[in-house]
């Protein structure tokens, strides 16, 4: 089944990027513009490559330096998240990833950063007026966005003013200028928090950004790891050894060691500027439409980075897009959330990449009394991991595959009876990205509003009166497909 590989070590993002190439899932492609080319090509692999995307490195970039490149589509295959948590993945079911996400996640001992003396990431330093981001090769991603971005597969990382612990998250960083960022952080999460901090206090905000760290500190930092709890130690626990960091020149906080570039700066209390347009995870625009926003600065102090460095970059599009990771750890910690909170025979939870992993959760059990599945359905609507937005949760059966939308919808469509079936939750937490909110409802310096979403529970399971009798399904046993195929299988090459 999934075993640790022997060795699954990678020194940087260098090395777990040869690791990849050894796999055959690395594609390099040179000569792509900053401007829509690059992230336009992305969005056409991860839409229509037959199989998972390969990782696409981009060189030779125009109007940058020879040897300055991209990244995209870093976490989107089940063999590079592998390669990353050390796992050897032989049956390649999709409900076994999420096992192995949850083997991943039971397991995991935090493990503090290490401090180290020296680092890659110290071959260039550079300061004040020598600070230009625009030497970088900054995608613009899509044809209605208001800038580029430095920071899109990245880490944020803060310190909380009043209990100490440093933050890493992933936050979107538009570049203004040569020297300033602008920083979207959504209401409620652990950056945006200690961000108010510092702001009820009126005192800068120290921060720094790291593009191109180690993929395991990159997946922590899109997760929902607890309060309290560095994506740093959280990321150590995943790798299974340490993240090496250097303290930062400018603001004292840990840095990876080895990432390809980190900036260093401060936001200024009060201090505000237009943010975005950007596409979002949704597919839409739906932060205000194409008006941008206000939001935080960031003015950066000190550049550091590697020679040549790579700029990872992550592109958020309509669904089917890029988002593989996010789908397998909220599965797999929405199921252990279920569990924790007392619901028996979880089967199957699968955060499905139509609603982007945020907005259609399919749960499957195996029914034990009456209320059961509501429980579950609840639940999963309401956890820690399925409370951002999650409009649609359907819990199904275990005779349901809930990794196959049309299975679920086949559940939906013939076991649910709309009058009985569906249970609607008002005032539920909703996103600044939330397309089904209104502009006019949505919150922001313009509009401080509270934002809500609605969320609708859909029991597709037989009801429980009389599952016992529910109707055989009309279809080829797995014992009788077996030996069709066996007999019939060569007749039938080339059509299946
Ligand atoms: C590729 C990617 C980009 C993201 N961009 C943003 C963003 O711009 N702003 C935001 O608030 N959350 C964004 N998120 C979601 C957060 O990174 C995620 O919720 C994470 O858990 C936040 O960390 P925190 O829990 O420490 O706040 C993004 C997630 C991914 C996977």
């Amino acid at each position: 089944m999934l075993q640790e590989e022997a060795s699954p070590r990678y020194r940087d993002l260098r090395s777990w990027i040869d690791r990849v190439e050894r796999l055959g899932e690395l594609k390099v492609i040179r000569g792509a513009h900053w401007d829509l080319e690059m992230a336009g090509i992305a969005e056409i692999v991860a839409r229509e490559a037959k199989a998972e995307m390969p990782a696409l490195l981009f060189d030779d970039i125009p109007g940058v330096a020879s040897g300055y490149r991209t990244l995209f589509g870093q976490l989107e295959s089940t063999q590079r998240l592998a390669l990353i948590l050390g796992l050897k993945v032989d049956r390649p079911e999709k409900l076994n990833y999420v096992s192995a996400c949850r083997d991943k996640l039971k397991n995991l001992t935090l493990m503090p950063p290490r401090y180290v003396e020296g680092g890659e990431v110290l071959e260039n330093v550079e300061q004040g007026d020598k600070i230009d981001l625009f030497k970088f090769p900054l995608p613009r991603h899509h044809e209605k966005d208001g800038g580029r971005y430095f920071g899109t597969g990245h880490c944020v990382i803060i310190q909380d003013p009043d209990e100490g612990w440093v933050n890493l998250g992933t936050y979107r960083c538009m570049v203004h200028d040569q020297r300033t960022l602008g920083l979207h952080m959504s209401p409620g999460r652990h950056g945006r928090t200690m961000f108010e901090k510092y702001l009820s206090r009126s005192q800068p905000m120290k921060v720094a950004v790291a593009v191109g760290a180690d993929p395991a500190l990159f997946l922590s930092s899109t997760m929902a790891v607890p309060r309290g709890v560095s994506e740093y130690e959280f990321a150590g626990g995943l790798r299974g050894w340490p993240i090496d960091v250097l303290e930062g020149p400018f603001t004292k906080l840990p840095i990876p060691a080895r990432a390809e570039v980190v900036v260093e700066g401060e936001c200024l209390p009060g201090e505000t500027k237009e943010e975005g347009p950007f596409g979002e995870w949704a597919g839409y625009y739906a932060n205000y439409g194409l008006t941008p926003v206000q939001e935080p600065v960031i003015h950066v102090k000190t550049v550091l980075y590697r020679n040549d460095p790579i700029l990872t970059c992550a592109h958020p599009t309509k669904p089917p897009g890029l988002n593989l990771a996010q789908c397998l750890f909220r599965s797999a910690m929405m199921w252990d959330e279920l569990e924790r909170a007392g619901v028996p025979d979880v089967r199957g939870v699968w955060c499905h990449m139509v609603g982007a992993s945020r907005l259609f959760y399919a749960v499957s059990i195996k029914q034990r009394y009456p209320g059961h599945s509501r429980q579950a359905g609840m639940l999963a609507s309401q956890c820690g991991t399925g409370v951002y937005v999650g409009r649609y949760t359907v819990v199904v059966d275990d005779d349901i595959d809930v990794t196959d939308l049309w299975d679920v919808m086949w559940a939906v469509v013939t076991r649910a009876d709309p009058e009985s079936s569906i249970e609607i939750i008002r005032r539920c937490r909703s996103s600044s990205a939330d397309p089904a909110v209104p502009p006019d409802q949505k919150s922001s310096t313009h509009n401080p509003t509270a934002t809500f979403t609605s969320k609708a529970i859909i029991d597709a399971c037989w009801p429980y009166e009389w599952k016992d009798r529910a109707y055989p399904v009309a279809q080829i046993s797995r014992e009788l497909r077996g030996q069709l195929l066996t007999k019939w299988g060569g007749e039938l090459k080339g059509i299946l």
